[in-house]
């Protein structure tokens, strides 16, 4: 057993949902971080990645007593913008997902976004879970930090249980009315086809812990052969910066395969493909986000999936949202080129 998992690599979670429903504050109530208050406007206008290694992930998850049943080594989990200007990037992040989270705001139900991001996770048949974000904004709720969900609603009075009732039953309508089955994920008795709910609160961090276990879970049990850790390299470029010290870099995604430090890469450019090696590879440190500047970890080599920072010479024209491939063989340069420029 121990051998399979360590052959199984993180998975890839991505946040969509409408704007301001509470995508990043989520991941700083997790992270323990602050980004959302310093986005221009409150507004997320890139992908972000960020990493969770196990241990965090079974620590924010213990009071739910379930840690035996996590087997991946880490969640890298991709926030993208909600704003509807940004359809691309949500596009690009649920291309690279293995499973998602769909944000819904409690106060508002279903958003036009919403329905855009419910979409594209159906067309792509991505499995997700829906977190019911800002419960603490039902009138007179009280607040329970970090409890899990269903001790959190124990707490309420009968008027906010009734409220918090009243608008799950009316959500999980506007749902059907998508044609799409979703039950509160403690009553969700049929996980083949109802999409499970979760409450939860960014700010004091209600049912938290239980979309962290639940996120993991459902990654290892429909994923295990998704999850198969492969030598096969599967990496998207995000963005492309330029960062004192380093000169142009790019942030990418693993998604599976390894890289390592000197790896002759190829990737897309404006003026047609770029070959180049590997100068430095780089991640943020782990609960960080890969698009806030910082100080970097160094590393020899990187297992997926990963949100990676690159630098390497003549990366100033590559072209974001393409695939970035590594020359194994010299022989597959050409081929390579070729494939790279027709992704
Ligand atoms: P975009 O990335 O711009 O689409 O927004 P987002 O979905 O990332 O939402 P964001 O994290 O920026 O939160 C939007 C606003 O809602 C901020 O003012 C947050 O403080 C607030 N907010 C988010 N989650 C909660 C919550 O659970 N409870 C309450 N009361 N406010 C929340
Ligand atoms: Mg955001
Ligand atoms: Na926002």
């Amino acid at each position: 057993l121990r051998e399979t998992e360590m052959l199984l690599r993180s998975p890839i979670c991505c946040i969509l949902g409408h704007v301001d429903a509470g995508k990043t504050k989520l991941l700083d109530c997790i992270r323990c971080s602050n980004i959302q208050e310093g986005e221009a406007g409150g507004i997320t206008q890139q992908i972000g990645a960020t990493y969770f290694p196990i241990e965090n992930i079974k620590a924010r998850t213990m009071v739910l007593k379930a840690d035996a049943t996590i087997k991946v080594p880490g969640l890298l989990v991709i926030d993208t913008p909600g704003h509807e200007a940004f359809a691309n990037l949500r596009s690009r992040g649920s291309s690279l997902c293995d499973v998602a989270v769909l944000v819904v705001d409690i106060m508002h139900g279903l958003e036009p976004q919403t329905l855009e991001s419910l979409n594209l996770l159906r067309s792509r048949n991505v499995d997700f879970i829906v977190a019911l974000n800002k419960v603490d904004r039902l009138y007179g709720w009280k607040k329970c930090p970090n409890a899990p969900i269903f001790n959190a609603l124990k707490q309420q009075p009968d008027f906010v249980k009734t409220e918090f009732n009243t608008r799950v039953s009316q959500i999980i309508t506007q749902f059907m009315e998508q044609g799409i089955n979703t039950a509160l994920y403690y009553k969700n008795k049929s996980l083949s086809d109802t999409f499970s709910i979760v409450p939860t609160s960014a700010i004091s961090g209600e049912g938290l812990p239980d979309l962290l276990l639940l996120l993991v879970q459902r990654a290892h049990k429909t994923m295990q052969e998704r999850l198969t850790y492969t030598d096969q390299v599967q990496c998207t470029v995000l963005e492309v910066k330029v960062i004192e010290g380093l000169g142009t870099t790019i942030d990418v995604v693993l998604v599976n395969g390894i890289l390592h430090e000197g790896d002759q890469i190829v990737v897309c450019g404006l003026q047609g493909p770029i070959v180049t090696n590997i100068r430095a590879l780089l991640t943020p440190h782990p609960m960080k986000e890969l698009r806030v500047k910082g100080s970097y970890q160094h590393h020899k080599e990187i297992k997926a999936a990963q949100g990676v920072k690159i630098s390497a010479q003549g990366l100033e024209h590559t072209i974001a949202g393409t695939a970035l491939c590594v020359v194994r063989n010299s022989d597959d340069i050409e081929a390579l080129k070729e494939a790279i420029m027709h992704d």
